[in-house]
């Protein structure tokens, strides 16, 4: 028995040793800060569409403070964690890091000290960036202005404070390495995969995440959920009501609207502004790709997408009539609120994307949860700044909560022909609240946090 016990200590110690040997990274000197001459200027070009792909000014960037200078908080369902300062700033960003260190950050979430990174940065897709991608997108962030701001620390409970467990983390979930190419599949697939699932790290937000906050590996792109939104899915259990193609993903990508889908909204109109640098192969690319994960769409989904076709060309034929009457339910107290309030915008007159979208089409009108209405009802679409925008106005202050859920009820039954969701009445008080943290933007991508709608950049 002594014999037995000693053996299970041994192991420990061993497994105890092994652990800390692997956890354990050594810190990457620090170099002189890199003159600007020593960039290649195409480089710095194609690291800014790069970064731009990677969305890095979204979370390194404090709304209306200087780009990459970090400091935003980052909300987890663990705690807050703060984006670090990636402008070269020698003392409080990453002018003395070494290319070595920066790829060594992007490919295994590690600091340049020695650090594990916490995935609230989203290394585990970043991971699959090429050696030569990371170059460009250093060339590009030491050549911004260097800016001087210390992040605030983060607030994590024990023992997600310390920074060894994340190593742990990682020996559960993370796979290292840079994309391998698929060999059966075609080029621009390839490209695809890689622009989606790495740098443009769209899985982040586009697929549920385990307890511990990891992407579950067998619902890649099943639907997420991002600052207070639903990221819906882009597999085939999408809720577009007209199944996607790569023509309607190409245009929806390009240019942040589609007349059949409405209109980019919340973080996902950041990602299409961003995406407006890419050129026209790779936001097909991406199409492609995205196209290979939906699938064929179900013989139920087409025949739906035709009825609804049919449906609205009718509609567009005959004199204008409320679509309450269309939708059969005149009377009713959500049908009223919609006639009242929603109507002149959403009856399908008016093209996009200016107007709003007949909700027979909208995902969000379909989606299995209420979350993005609940968001567009409450906080609509503010402006976008000097340029002509999609724009909605909010009704937080106009309706009441039962309001909001009779019209919420009509719109289900009338435009999705489902029953209300169950879950309406629950989120829409956390989201007055402000437990989800909703952040609205204007089509253009820009936030404004749901406060200061309509006040000055
Ligand atoms: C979804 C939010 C998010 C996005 C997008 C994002 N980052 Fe970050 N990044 C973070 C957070 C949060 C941290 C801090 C993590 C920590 O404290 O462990 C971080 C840390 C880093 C670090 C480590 C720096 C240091 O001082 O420790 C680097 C380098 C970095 N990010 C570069 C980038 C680049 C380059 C991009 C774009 C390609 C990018 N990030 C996109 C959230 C993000
Ligand atoms: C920061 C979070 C976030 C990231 C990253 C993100 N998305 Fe989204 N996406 C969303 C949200 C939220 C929505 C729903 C909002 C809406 O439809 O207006 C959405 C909606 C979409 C839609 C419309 C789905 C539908 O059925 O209406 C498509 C297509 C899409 N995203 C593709 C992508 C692609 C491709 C990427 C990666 C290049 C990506 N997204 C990255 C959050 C994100
Ligand atoms: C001043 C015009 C206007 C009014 C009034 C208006 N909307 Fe909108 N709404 C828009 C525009 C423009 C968009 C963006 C285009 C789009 O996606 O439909 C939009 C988007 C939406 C979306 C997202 C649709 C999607 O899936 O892309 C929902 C949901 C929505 N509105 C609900 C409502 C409801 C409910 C009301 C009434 C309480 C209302 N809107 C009133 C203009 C308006």
């Amino acid at each position: 028995m002594k014999r037995f016990w000693a053996g299970v200590v041994v192991l420990v110690v061993l497994c105890a040793a092994g652990f800390f040997a692997y956890a354990w990274k050594p810190s990457i000197d620090p170099v002189e800060p890199p003159q600007r001459a020593a960039f290649d200027q195409a480089l710095i070009e194609k690291g800014a569409v790069l970064a731009s792909v990677g969305n890095c000014t979204a979370c390194h960037t404090k709304p209306g403070e200087k780009s990459f200078a970090g400091g935003l908080a980052v909300p987890t369902p663990f705690g807050t964690i703060y984006s670090t300062n990636i402008t070269p700033d020698p003392k409080t960003g990453i002018g003395r890091w070494s290319e070595a260190a920066f790829s060594r950050a992007m490919r295994e979430g590690i600091e340049r000290d020695g650090d594990h990174l916490y995935p609230a940065f989203p290394f585990d897709h970043f991971t699959l960036v090429s050696d030569e991608d990371n170059k460009a997108l250093y060339a590009y962030l030491m050549t911004r202005h260097p800016v001087e701001n210390k992040r605030p620390p983060n607030d994590l409970p024990f023992p997600l404070n310390m920074r060894f467990v994340l190593a742990g983390w990682k020996l559960l979930f993370f796979d290292k390495g840079a994309y391998r190419e698929d060999a059966s599949q075609s080029a621009e697939w390839n490209r695809g995969a890689y622009l989606v699932n790495g740098l443009g790290h769209c899985g982040a937000c586009h697929t549920p995440r385990n307890r511990l906050g990891a992407e579950e590996r067998g619902s890649h792109l099943a639907g997420g959920e991002a600052e207070g939104w639903t990221a819906f899915a882009l597999d085939g259990s999408s809720s577009a009501p007209i199944p996607w193609t790569h023509d309607s993903l190409f245009a929806y990508l390009r240019q942040g609207w589609q007349a059949d889908h409405g209109v980019a909204s919340g973080p996902m109109a950041e990602v299409t502004g961003n995406l407006g640098r890419l050129p026209d192969a790779d936001i097909s690319a991406i199409a492609t790709y995205l196209m290979s994960r939906m699938g064929e769409p179900t013989p139920e989904r087409v025949a739906r997408a035709k009825e609804i076709g049919a449906k609205l060309s009718a509609d567009a034929g005959a004199t204008p009539i409320p679509a309450s009457a269309s939708a059969g339910k005149p009377t009713g107290r959500g049908a009223v609120i919609y006639q009242a309030a929603c109507a002149t915008c959403h009856d399908g007159s008016r093209p996009q994307p200016f107007g709003g979208i007949d909700f027979h089409l909208s995902s969000a009108v379909n989606a299995p949860d209420p979350q993005n209405a609940v968001n567009i009802v409450l906080f609509g679409l503010p402006a976008a700044n000097g340029r002509q925008s999609a724009i909605m106005p909010g009704f937080a202050a106009t309706l009441k909560d039962d309001q909001v859920l009779d019209l919420l009820a009509y719109l289900r039954e009338a435009y999705a022909g489902k029953p209300a969701w169950q879950d309406a009445a629950a989120r829409l008080a956390d989201t007055r609240s402000g437990k989800y943290q909703v952040s609205v933007r204007p089509s253009d991508g820009i936030e404004r946090g749901p406060d200061n709608v309509g006040a000055k950049d």
